[in-house]
């Protein structure tokens, strides 16, 4: 069933302190995997859903973000100009991608603030909500499979992923029960990166969600929580305690490809993981790879 979702927002208002002195100035979303600026992966994902209306949430220092998306004249001129295609044609790529908007976040007060900027953009509809940390394989389905979850229950969608209980402290966590369906959980909790060894359950939030309007008027009231944010945790935990204000959250457990990358370790992981799949690259290197993990200790 394909849905009639057309929005999407992407909070790309970070700082990115975990990447200094490279998003000193300039933004942690640009940094490339492989040859491709982060944030692409995520806008792609979204069209390749029917998400072609795309607002971001930005801040201070993201010009570059705006531009990679727009016209760049005298760069097609000269590609035009050498005959060169290929190259024009990667260029044109991210500016015919998506219907691009943008809105500043101003304080960054946590990720649900963020996402209340969305609020006039969205309007009355459900609309999803891409954090650009986490990139998914596009051999992968994820967001397609909760879109059609949403118009299905009409409720709010969270992506969850099975994760070591050793790092589920730096997530939010859910607390759920079994549904009909074998990649479907009901939430009845969600905690904001719970203490170490406090987990509820190692299902973990990723950084997908669909989200019913209603969310705007429980993020409007929703407190400070971890960290003396807003967070978009502590909103949903409201949503799926209380059915009658949105339908209830429902977790589709993604058990495919994920990349973060805003974690140093896990960017060089995601880099190594997508450049040996790649026929261009993959071929110079598979072998390399494995001569220099041969000589590691
Ligand atoms: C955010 C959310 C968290 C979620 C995570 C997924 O945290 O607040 O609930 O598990 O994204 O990547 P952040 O990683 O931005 O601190």
């Amino acid at each position: 069933m394909p849905s009639n979702l057309t929005k999407a927002v992407i909070p790309a208002a970070g700082l990115g302190t975990r990447f200094l002195p490279a998003t000193k100035a300039m933004p942690k979303e640009m940094l490339p995997v492989v040859d491709k600026p982060a944030i692409q992966y995520v806008v792609e994902e979204a069209v390749k859903a029917g998400l072609k209306d795309v607002l971001m949430i930005t801040g201070r220092n993201k010009t570059a973000l705006e531009n990679h998306f727009d016209r760049v004249a005298e760069l097609e001129a000269t590609l035009e100009k050498k005959g060169d295609h290929e190259k024009l044609e990667k260029v044109n790529f991210s500016t015919d991608l998506a219907d691009l908007h943008y809105v500043r976040q101003g304080d960054p007060k946590g990720l649900g603030h963020a996402v209340l900027r969305a609020k006039m953009h969205v309007g009355d509809e459900p609309f999803a909500v891409l954090l650009g940390d986490d990139i998914i394989d596009d051999r992968d389905v994820l967001l397609e499979r909760m879109l059609e979850q949403q118009q299905t229950r009409n409720a709010t969608i969270v992506a969850l992923l099975e994760v070591d209980p050793s790092v589920a402290h730096m997530y939010g966590v859910a607390t759920v029960e079994p549904t009909d369906e074998d990649d479907v959980v009901k939430i009845t909790g969600l905690v904001e990166k719970p203490a170490k060894g406090t987990a509820p359950s190692n299902l973990a939030v990723i950084g997908r969600y669909v989200l019913r309007p209603e969310v705007f008027e429980v993020l409007e009231r929703t407190e400070p929580g971890k960290g003396g944010e807003i967070q978009l945790t502590d909103a949903l935990q409201e949503l799926a305690g209380d059915e009658s204000i949105a339908g209830g959250v429902y977790g589709v457990v993604f058990r495919g490809r994920r990349y973060d990358t805003g974690d140093r370790l896990d960017y060089i992981k995601a880099i190594v993981q997508l450049a040996v799949d790649r026929e261009d690259l993959g071929p110079g290197l598979r072998p390399w790879l494995k001569d220099f993990v041969g000589e590691l200790d």
